[in-house]
Formats: structure tokens, sequence, C-alpha cells
């Protein structure tokens, strides 16, 4: 089968990871693979943080958490079922939103091609990753940390800057199983 359309079929958002390492070259390959993505009169709108440190890994977690619990409350009403089935794995697992991951690849864009360009770049390093036997999420709880003064100084971020992805990625522990996809609704004209 043609590689590149079996790593976008085989691709999945994954949630449980291996404490394993992941080697520096590896994750600069993946990187290299993010920057070489698309981007609006190629104006690469990117910089990468990588997050390995423990320490930092627990100032986005208390960070992100009571926002991503926000989010979750709104959930409630419109999609009861998937309010459940996330509140259960926030009951049981000790990092809810980067799923102890032992990387965390914040995507940082800005300017006017951000929006437009960085999820490219993203979805660069998600594919890229899959194709090294690794797993990863987008986890946009996870970018809800611009409140706290210590992990945006930490990340760098600047006014003008936005936060896209962040991506976690290890090696997965369990790998899930395709969720249901619509088939594309396509007209021709
Ligand atoms: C913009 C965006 C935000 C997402 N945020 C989260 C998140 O906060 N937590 C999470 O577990 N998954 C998150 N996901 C992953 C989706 O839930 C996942 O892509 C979707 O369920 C389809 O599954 P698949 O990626 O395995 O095809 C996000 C994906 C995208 C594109």
């Amino acid at each position: 089968m043609n590689t590149v359309l079996d790593a976008i079929e085989k691709r999945r958002s994954v949630r449980s990871y291996e404490s394993k390492e992941i080697p520096k070259d590896i994750l600069n390959t993946i990187i290299e693979a993010g920057n070489q993505a698309p981007s609006a009169m190629n104006s690469q709108p990117w910089r990468f943080v990588v997050v390995e440190d423990s320490a930092m890994k627990k100032k986005l977690l208390q960070a992100a958490l009571p926002n991503a619990k926000k989010i979750l409350e709104q959930v409630k009403d419109t999609d009861p079922e998937r309010y459940e089935l996330i509140m259960k794995r926030y009951d049981e697992m000790e990092d809810p939103v980067y799923y102890s991951a032992p990387a965390i690849i914040f995507v940082i864009g800005s300017g006017r091609y951000a929006d437009h360009s960085c999820p490219l770049a993203c979805e660069n390093i998600m594919l890229a990753a899959h194709s090294l036997g690794l797993g990863t999420c987008w986890v946009g709880f996870g970018s809800m940390v611009t409140e706290d003064a210590g992990v945006k100084g930490s990340l760098a971020l600047k006014d003008d800057e936005k936060i896209f992805g962040p991506i976690v990625i290890g090696y997965p522990e369990v790998y899930p199983d395709p969720p249901a996809k619509k088939p594309p609704e396509v007209k021709r004209v």
C-alpha cells in the first residue's frame, strides 16, 4: 500500500503512553517534518517548544486542568454520553490532559498566516511521528495555559502569539481502535 495513505489511514489519537524517552534525533526528524509543511506565502509562521521536563509538565497540567473541566461542564448538556466518557477518563488518569506523554510539542504561531498554516505543521508532525512508530494526540485542552504567567514565561509566549496543538507524543502503550468516521460529503459540479 502507498505509505503516505497508509499513515493517514492508521494514525490515531493516542491517549496512553509508555514512559520511554524519545531519542533526540527522532524528535528532531519529526519537528523537521513539521517545518516542511506548506504555509501561506511560505511564511512558516511557527516555532516549536518541546517540553520533556517533568516539573514543567506538572505546571502545565495544573494550569490546564481547571480550564479543561470548565469546558467539559459545557459538554454535559450538549453531549452527555461524551461527557460521561471523558469524566471517567478524568477520574482514572493521573494526567487526563497531556496523558503523561514523555514529550509535548507546542506549535506556536503568530501573524496573519498562522491560523491556516500552523495546523498543517501539526498534521505533518502527527503523520511523521506515526510513520516512525510513535503515537500523538492534538490536545486542545492543553493549550489553555496562557493565564499562567509562569507557564507563559517558560514558553516565552509573546502577546501576539498563539498555541496550536499542543501535540503530545510518545511510544503508545495502548493503540486505540479507529473511531467511526462519517463518509466525506462531496458534491461534484
Ligand atoms: C483541534 C483539535 C483539538 C483536540 N483536542 C483534544 C483534546 O483536548 N483532548 C483529546 O484527548 N483529544 C483531542 N483531539 C483529538 C480528537 O479527539 C481526535 O482527533 C478525534 O476524536 C478523532 O480521532 P482520531 O484522531 O484517532 O482520528 C483534538 C483534535 C483536534 C484536531
